[in-house]
């Protein structure tokens, strides 16, 4: 957290609520109240004049609106991360609010945990944007191409809103296809962010000395050695980063002294120091939405939303569609893949697409698909390329090669804008 607190500043139009909310955070040590407004005005104002981290936003106030307030903070304060707070039944507006720049809502009144909790995880969004827009260079010679990238990597999450649906074989396969593809040159990093039942390792057929936990421990001294010492080679050139070998010992990951935040932060820091080493990093999940994993989530350059034709698969994907637009994702951030897609369920491909977003692999069922990784180490998509399941995974790692490098040269077409404007503010003398 910088050494820092989380700075926010309270805007309400009644004294009584801002006095509540000011009394809930008093409890956060690591929280800072440095300012509260009373209208949309003069929240505008501290927020230009405070640089809050975070913004609590009432959504009816007198003069400027909530909304208007927020839409204008999000083009002037952009590090400003807004959660908007309003009453029962006014919540048709958040639509509104997340399009005008909301991060998140709340609805009155809030309890303690439920507070802090989003203030701690929209201040990691915020965190890991900041990290990311940082290193813009000072441009000297050379104009806007002289900017270079944070991280050399590229983030594959993979995601699934149900358990058992093939996060992991999805997660697995992909790595190894991803490094089958791209050859010795590139570096694939897969990460088993399922740290209590972590299958990555059984499903590679590796038997781990080391895992995250010895690395969750020691964030502060992570360096390229003592990253390479925690991960265990696989026959096909992926470095797995594992779960540990026991539940209980997940704890040094996920019951970190500090709370969830403060293991949020080891997981940012170790994905940080994965992708300046990796030129791609696929990370496996857990099926439970919690801060750690919206912590890969937040970082992810493309999540893969898993699921299998299935009624209740695609409602789950629906809500998973709406929070991320709720948390300000991008659409072309997410890729679908129906796992199981050759299942008789009734519902076509082309229609639950239609009703989500268009897919980026159909994998269909093979009886063998469990077996062979687990007697060889090689997952399907080596082991047998030639049927349709392998086809499959070679397709999806085209595919998302293919949307990554879109995403990068938006990115660079974004950073290059950026650079040029700030060249051209400082020529200008503004
Ligand atoms: N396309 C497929 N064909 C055949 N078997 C499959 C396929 N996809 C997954 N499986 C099998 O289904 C089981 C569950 O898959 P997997 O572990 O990948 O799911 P998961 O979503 O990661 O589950 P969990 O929630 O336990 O982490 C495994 O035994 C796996 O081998
Ligand atoms: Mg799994």
């Amino acid at each position: 957290m910088n050494g820092g607190k989380i700075r926010v500043l309270i805007v309400d139009d009644i004294a009584e609520t801002r006095e509540n909310l000011r009394k809930l955070l008093s409890f956060a040590p690591d929280v800072e109240v440095v300012g509260t407004a009373a209208t949309g005005e003069e929240g505008m104002q501290l927020a230009r004049e405070l640089n809050p981290h975070v913004i609590l936003m009432d959504i009816n106030l007198p003069g400027i609106d909530g909304i208007t307030a927020t839409e204008q903070i999000a083009r002037e304060v952009p590090t400003a991360q807004i959660i908007i707070l309003s009453v029962q039944g006014e919540t048709g507006y958040m639509r509104r609010a997340m399009a005008a720049g909301a991060r998140d809502f709340l609805v009155k009144p809030p309890s303690g945990d439920e507070l802090m909790a989003t203030i701690r995880r929209v201040y990691e969004i915020g965190r890991a944007q900041a990290a990311r827009m940082a290193p813009i260079p000072t441009v000297t010679t050379g104009g806007p191409a002289a900017a270079a990238p944070v991280r050399r990597g590229q983030l594959v999450v993979v995601f699934s809103p149900k358990g058992g649906v093939g996060c992991t074989t999805v997660a697995v396969n992909l790595a190894v296809a991803l490094q089958t593809r791209l050859g010795v040159s590139q570096k694939v990093a897969i990460v088993d962010g399922s740290f209590q039942f972590g299958d990555v390792g059984v499903m590679l057929n590796l038997q781990p000395s080391r895992s995250i936990a010895d690395l969750a421990v020691r964030v502060e001294e992570l360096d390229t050695d003592l990253l390479t010492s925690v991960l265990t080679p696989h026959s096909s050139g992926v470095k797995a980063l594992l779960a540990p070998p026991h539940p209980e010992a997940a704890d040094a990951v996920i019951g970190a002294d500090g709370g969830m935040a403060e293991s949020s932060r080891r997981i940012g820091v170790i994905l940080e120091g994965l992708l300046r080493e990796f030129d791609l990093v696929v990370v496996d999940t857990w099926s439970i939405l919690n801060e750690l994993t919206l912590t890969f989530l937040d970082q992810a350059d493309l999540i893969l939303l898993v699921i299998t034709p299935l009624i209740p698969d695609i409602k789950d994907a629906r809500h998973f569609l709406e929070l991320a637009d709720r948390l300000g994702y991008p659409r072309e951030k997410i890729g679908l893949v129906i796992n199981y897609a050759d299942r008789k369920t009734g519902l076509r491909l082309d229609q639950i697409e239609r009703a989500l977003i268009p897919s980026m692999a159909h994998i269909p069922y093979d009886e063998r698909a469990g077996i062979v990784g687990a007697n060889r180490g090689l997952p399907i998509a080596v082991e047998e390329a030639s049927r349709p399941i392998g086809q499959a995974f070679v397709h999806l790692s085209a595919n998302v090669l293919e949307r990554l490098n879109q995403l990068k040269r938006s990115e660079e077409e974004e950073v290059s804008v950026e650079a040029s404007r700030r060249l051209l503010g400082r020529a200008l003398g503004i």
